[in-house]
């Protein structure tokens, strides 16, 4: 486990924070130890160049027969803030607990470096792989896979298989093998409330003109009604209904009851739409979200005044059948008749994915099942997500070929957050999960 371990330290020690223009260096530097490692296992590896950050994959000798499995990761990650917060630096990697605590431990470097070592044992031991094997691993996909879906295009023949696979989701609960058969989709944006032409104090305009802060706060509260339930005209038009053998199938789904979902989030009380377990609304239901707010005063004590500007950044996480373009339509069309008079708004877009269903009884979802079961031993708990991984959706469109996600990453992993964490044994248990899987699929 030793080499296995400084290969993680290695590649969590470098901050890939693709967002940050000043990490681009870094970012790079990352893909070049991954296709240094790939290349040293003895498989072709390549770096491709985007308008971004780079791609890197790489392939065994492909064999005419042999069932074609791509596996996809990201080697990019989010950013740190709060850094005062966390309890060991973001990139000094430190194993406490059973676990790896650093950024990228569990989205999505620790998961993905399982499939990479788990590939190195198998041809060190065997020689080969039982399928033709692609990886592909982007560095952009925490800013939503900008250049891949051109990449997937230009390349669709190099990259023709049969099924894909990903370790970037979650495990219910530790110990328990976790099949993600859907993800949701999701598209953001930022509104700016414009209004006087500079900051102006409030005794002298109080009252004579229209306040951005209080434009954004009445838009930002139009955005649901009072239930929780979303109140964007025609917005859960195109919602695909839950099936009943899911939420019978979910009822029973250890680790993710409400109160579990209450305790993970450490909120006084849960709220949303009503009707729906929290396991339902996160990996079923479509939401909007205010992802930050701001504008005047933020400093100490107080500021008479009024600001010139105001923002709301909001994301939107949607479900089969929503289309991101068509939810941003309608959207812009509630933002621009909610402005209240006295100010301007302008709505601009930002990135987006689409939302992710498949069948997990297919012949290799019963494959993925069965490498879960082998390596876990215990049944698997088949799952949609809430969270998203934009390219799996156009995966389907432009290879058509279909996403297992085989999650190992628990509840309390911080994702995106500080003290974000792996444990051992899921990185250990990941490598072997790689052996069974290629195995299983081989011959579904
Ligand atoms: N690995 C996550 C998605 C995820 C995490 C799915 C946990 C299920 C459980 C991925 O890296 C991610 O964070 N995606 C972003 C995509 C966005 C930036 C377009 C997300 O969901 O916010
Ligand atoms: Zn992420």
């Amino acid at each position: 486990m030793t080499s296995e371990l400084d290969d993680l330290f290695a590649f969590l020690r470098f901050p890939s924070i693709s967002t940050d223009s000043r990490h681009a260096g870094d970012v790079r530097a990352c893909a070049e130890w991954l296709l240094a490692k790939l290349s040293a296992m003895g498989l072709s590896a390549q770096l491709h160049e985007t308008p971004g950050h780079p791609l890197v994959l790489a392939r065994n000798a492909h064999v005419a027969g042999r069932r074609t499995v791509l596996i996809y990761g990201h080697y990019d990650v989010q950013p740190v803030d709060p850094l005062a917060l966390w309890m060991s630096a973001p990139f000094a990697p430190e194993i406490r607990d059973g676990k790896i605590w650093a950024r990228g431990a569990a989205d999505n470097k620790g998961q993905m470096l399982a499939h990479v070592l788990g590939v190195e044992q198998t041809l060190r031991n065997h020689g080969e792989l039982p399928v033709n094997l692609i990886f592909l691993f982007e560095g952009e996909e925490e800013i939503g896979s900008p250049n891949l879906a051109p990449f997937l295009l230009e390349q669709r023949e190099a990259l023709r298989c049969d099924v894909i696979a990903i370790s970037d989701t979650g495990m219910v609960a530790p110990g328990v093998p976790t099949l993600g058969y859907g993800l949701r989709g999701v598209t953001c944006c930022e509104a700016i409330i414009r209004g006087p032409k500079g900051d102006l104090h409030s005794g002298l305009f109080g009252g004579v003109v229209a306040n951005p802060a209080t434009a954004v706060a009445r838009l930002v509260a139009s955005l649901h009604d009072a239930d929780g339930r979303v109140a964007i005209d025609g917005f859960y038009d195109e919602v695909r209904p839950l099936e009943t053998w899911e939420r019978t199938m979910w009822s029973t789904v250890p680790g993710v009851s409400d109160a579990d979902f209450q305790r993970a989030s450490g909120s006084p009380e849960l709220f949303g739409e009503p009707g729906y377990s929290a396991a339902e609304r996160t990996w079923a239901r479509p939401t909007a979200e205010v992802n930050g707010i701001g504008g005047g005063y933020q400093g100490e004590g107080s500021k008479t005044v009024i600001p010139a500007e105001a923002f709301a950044k909001l994301s939107f996480r949607l479900v089969p059948d929503q289309s991101p373009q068509d939810i941003m339509a309608k959207v812009s069309r509630h933002l621009q008749a909610h402005c209240p008079p006295g100010v301007t708004i302008e709505v601009r877009h930002g990135h987006d994915g689409k939302p992710y269903a498949t069948d997990p009884h297919s012949r290799f979802g019963q494959a993925a099942q069965a490498a879960l079961r082998s390596v876990f031993d215990a049944e698997p708990v088949l799952i949609r997500e809430g969270g998203s991984i934009p390219i799996v959706q156009t995966f389907r469109e432009i290879l058509g070929a279909d996403t297992l996600l085989l999650g190992l990453a628990l509840s309390d992993a911080q994702v995106h957050a500080p003290n974000e964490n792996f444990p051992l044994v899921n990185f250990e248990a990941g490598i072997r999960l790689n052996q069974a899987l290629l195995s299983e699929l081989a011959s579904a």
